[in-house]
């Protein structure tokens, strides 16, 4: 079976590659290395350096007629999405709906979406299922809600089967500062050079961090499992920035200065989902404590 990953190049997009290629799956990469990396690509996959909004991606999908594509490649700063609006709708809106339409001409079996928490926007704190109301706060969060809306509709109208991924904060060896959920390369990054970390707002915001390897085993089972449905991909454990910069000195034997910032537009207070329905029709479960993930995230950071 051949698989194009969108964005292959990338943080997450490199891990799930890898399990593919473990799996046996013929794999193509398409990205345009705004964030991703060359080195981090496995070099058994054949990788295709383009935009996504490129006219020439309707070659690609003729040349290789994918069976299935993984769409990850997307603008995936919360804060540039807020400054740049329509250049995150572009990358992530218009870049989603090009796409679909070639899934539609080449009759792609199935299109996997990595869409994110940020669609939930504020909720209390609590554990958030599917069917909890999509308040995005931020315009990075609305453009992975509309691409869900699109892929419905091009589903419903043309028969595109589709499983939709909401993480949560994703963390794990390869993730750079930039990202959606930066933090961890953040801290540790800043750590290691001997430079304080920043936490804004108080640091009693909470996450449900979930490793990168949980989230490529979510793609890799949703290539036979849950068509047509909106899956949540977290750990369901809530820990606040403060308790996690203490695991993260505490593995490293670091203990820095905090350096204190306000809160930031579009940051939001509690994020923690509920993954009941990703153990039911999935059949995916965490597999990694955090605890687990940070040592492995901290000692690829230590040797990079
Ligand atoms: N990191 C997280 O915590 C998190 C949480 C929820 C959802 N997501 C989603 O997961 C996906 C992967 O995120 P990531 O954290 O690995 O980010 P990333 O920036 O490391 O990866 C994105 C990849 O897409 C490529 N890309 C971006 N725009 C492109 C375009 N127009 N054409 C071709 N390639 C393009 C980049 O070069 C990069 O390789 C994104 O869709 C993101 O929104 C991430």
């Amino acid at each position: 079976m051949k698989i194009l990953v969108t964005g292959g190049a990338g943080f997450i997009g490199s891990h799930v590659v890898d399990m593919l290629i473990e799996y046996d799956y013929d794999v193509i990469i398409v990205d345009n290395f705004c964030t991703g990396k060359k080195v981090i690509v496995h070099p058994q996959v054949r990788l295709i350096k383009m935009d996504i909004n490129s006219p020439h991606m309707e070659e690609v999908f003729g040349r290789e007629q994918p069976d299935v594509v993984i769409h990850m490649a997307a603008q995936v700063n919360v804060t540039k999405s807020m400054l740049h609006p329509e250049a995150d709708a572009e990358q992530n809106i218009l870049g989603t709906i090009r796409l679909l339409g070639y899934c539609h001409k080449y009759h792609v079996q199935k299109l996997i979406f990595s869409s994110s928490c940020a669609v939930y926007g504020e909720t209390k704190d609590c554990s958030i299922t599917e069917t909890f109301p999509i308040q995005p706060l931020s315009f990075y969060g609305l453009s992975k809600y509309a691409s869900e809306r699109y892929i419905h509709l091009y589903c419903t109208l043309y028969q595109i089967p589709f499983t939709i991924l909401r993480y949560a904060n994703v963390y794990g060896p390869r993730q750079t500062s930039l990202g959606e959920g930066g933090v961890i390369a953040t801290f540790f990054g800043k750590v290691l050079s001997g430079e304080s970390p920043i936490i804004y707002g108080t640091g009693e915001q909470t996450r449900d961090y979930v490793y990168v390897k949980d989230i490529a085993k979510a793609n890799v089972l949703a290539i036979t499992e849950g068509t047509n449905e909106i899956v949540n991909i977290g750990s369901n454990r809530k820990t606040s920035v403060n308790e996690l910069l203490k695991m993260m000195m505490s593995l490293t034997s670091i203990d820095s200065a905090v350096i204190r910032k306000p809160s930031r537009v579009g940051d939001i207070q509690h994020s923690r989902l509920d993954n009941t329905k990703a153990a039911t029709i999935l059949s995916w479960y965490p597999s990694y404590e955090l605890l687990d993930g940070l040592w492995e995230t901290f000692n690829y950071y230590k040797e990079i």
